[in-house]
């Protein structure tokens, strides 16, 4: 006889290991002669077309200054070779290191 099915209530607090595992990206951005590079994980499809992405970017990040001010940036899919940099990228600020130079990374192909 087949299992009863169950279902859990859970908190809201206890969701985001269920909701979250998405994959961590790097958002590139520039302005002017600036760059910067930060770890999201908070990011999701919102359209097909025309293709939408939507993200939350902290007020007080770097990364979200650059954006705003040049209204683009590009969203990176890190292998899992990169995994130590993909955290010390989101544990350090761009308004305080250079984090190309710091985790050897470019913004080239
Ligand atoms: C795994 C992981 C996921 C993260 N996801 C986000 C995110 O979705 N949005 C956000 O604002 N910060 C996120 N952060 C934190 C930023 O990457 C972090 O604040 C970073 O220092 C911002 O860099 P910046 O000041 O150079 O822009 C995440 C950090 C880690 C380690």
């Amino acid at each position: 006889m087949a299992r009863p099915r169950r279902k859990t209530d859970l908190p809201v607090f206890q969701t985001r290991r269920y909701l979250e595992p998405g994959p961590i990206v790097l958002v590139t951005s520039a302005q002017g002669n600036a760059r910067n590079i930060m770890t999201m994980g908070w990011h999701t499809v919102m359209e097909f077309a025309p293709s939408l992405i939507g993200c939350v970017i902290a007020g007080g990040n770097h990364s979200f200054g650059m954006i705003r001010h040049s209204k683009e940036c590009v969203i990176n899919l890190p292998t899992t070779a990169l995994i130590d940099e993909v955290v010390g990228v989101g544990n350090t600020s761009g308004a305080e290191i250079d984090k190309f130079e710091k985790f050897k990374l470019t913004m080239r192909h």
